[in-house]
């Protein structure tokens, strides 16, 4: 660590702004790391508390039309064992979210046909008789079917840009426009959303100012919430062959995301727990927020396989709630109470 990295660390946790070269600064320098972490785990008490929110995560179909060659559940992968569920068994898992003492519940799933605009409404304000909020994951649709899905009651979406190198997006997710992205991104927040996004980190070709660049991008998006993943190669992906990304570099990309945007939700990501056995408890502690414990039960928790040796799939649902929550309870954290949406001033 130097006075240099010393000195911009104290900058981004006083003024949440700094340029593409710093960043790359801290991005490039390992004996920073854990300066960063602390800087960004005041900066997350600051802003939002000591409070974890968790949020059910319902993963309702791994069917998917795109062919992203990261991922595991891309149409070309022929080993996936397809399940979608249907409408009524979605809101039961919902409810049984609810009854765990969810006051979120997130649907995620692939780009599936089936769900059209008419079974999400009946779905969406189904739960949403719930008493919970409602965060979709479900891919690029139109604005229309944003705003119906708004207009039935969902309160957040998720779609990560994945990377903003147009190019090396475009070569690794065939078929789809990044410009699409950035038009679903918009029409979310215009329609009101808390819009979430997000990249993944050690992507093969990804630079370490592009990676600057992202953060960058997710300020300046004003993003109400960031995931940021570590890539993890998945055997029956086109990236079988490419390294692994490195745990402490998306905790990095993570940590800096948190000093830049300040006020926004953070979750620690299944994918870091899967690099590291710590890994959500490690990401609590340099930035992250909130935790995304899955409700789905047994059977369809193994096929939802976006990469390999995905954390908690052997447990129940219950299980992993209790056992997040002891961690995060050990750590001196509490859990939220409320729906955790993002404090309304921007940085
Ligand atoms: N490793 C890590 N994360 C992945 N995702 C998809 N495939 C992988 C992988 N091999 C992430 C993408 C997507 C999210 C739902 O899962 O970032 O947006
Ligand atoms: Fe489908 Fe999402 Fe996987 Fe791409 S990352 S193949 S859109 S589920």
């Amino acid at each position: 660590m130097t006075l240099l990295t010393e000195n911009i660390v104290a900058q981004a946790e006083s003024t949440h702004r700094l340029n593409e070269e710093e960043l790359v600064t801290l991005l490039q320098d390992d004996s920073c790391n854990d300066i960063v972490f602390q800087a960004a785990d005041r900066v997350r008490q600051k802003y939002m508390g000591n409070a974890v929110h968790l949020r059910g995560l319902i993963e309702f179909t791994n069917i998917c039309r795109q062919n992203c060659c990261y991922c595991g559940l891309r149409r070309e992968n022929s080993k996936v064992d397809r399940y979608r569920l249907d409408e009524d068994t979605i809101v039961s898992v919902a409810q049984k979210a609810q009854q765990y003492g969810y006051k979120t519940v997130v649907l995620q799933g692939g780009e599936d046909p089936y769900y059209t605009v008419e079974r999400m409404v009946y779905i969406l304000k189904r739960i949403k008789a719930l008493g919970v909020a409602i965060t979709l994951s479900l891919g690029e649709r139109s604005r229309d079917e944003y705003r119906a899905f708004k207009e039935a009651g969902a309160d957040r979406f998720l779609l990560r840009i994945e990377t903003t190198d147009q190019a090396l997006y475009e070569k690794l997710d065939p078929g789809m426009s990044w410009n699409n992205r950035i038009r679903c991104l918009k029409d979310l927040k215009e329609l009101g959303f808390e819009a979430g996004t997000g990249c993944l980190v050690g992507l093969p070709g990804q630079s370490i100012q592009s990676l600057a660049r992202d953060i960058l991008f997710f300020k300046e998006f004003n993003a109400d919430m960031i995931g940021v993943g570590p890539f993890i190669p998945n055997a029956d992906t086109p990236l079988k062959d490419a390294p692994s990304a490195n745990f402490w570099l998306s905790v990095k990309v993570m940590a800096l995301t948190r000093l830049l945007c300040g006020n926004i939700n953070i979750p620690a990501t299944t994918a870091m727990e899967t690099i590291h056995p710590n890994g959500r408890i490690i990401a609590l502690q340099a930035g992250a927020n909130v935790v995304m414990p899955n409700v789905s039960d047994g059977e369809y928790r193994k096929k939802y396989l976006l990469y390999p040796g995905k954390a908690m799939v052997d447990m129940t649902p219950v299980e992993s709630r209790d056992k997040i929550v002891d961690k995060i309870v050990t750590i001196g954290r509490t859990i939220g109470t409320d729906c955790g949406f993002r404090p309304q001033n921007r940085l």
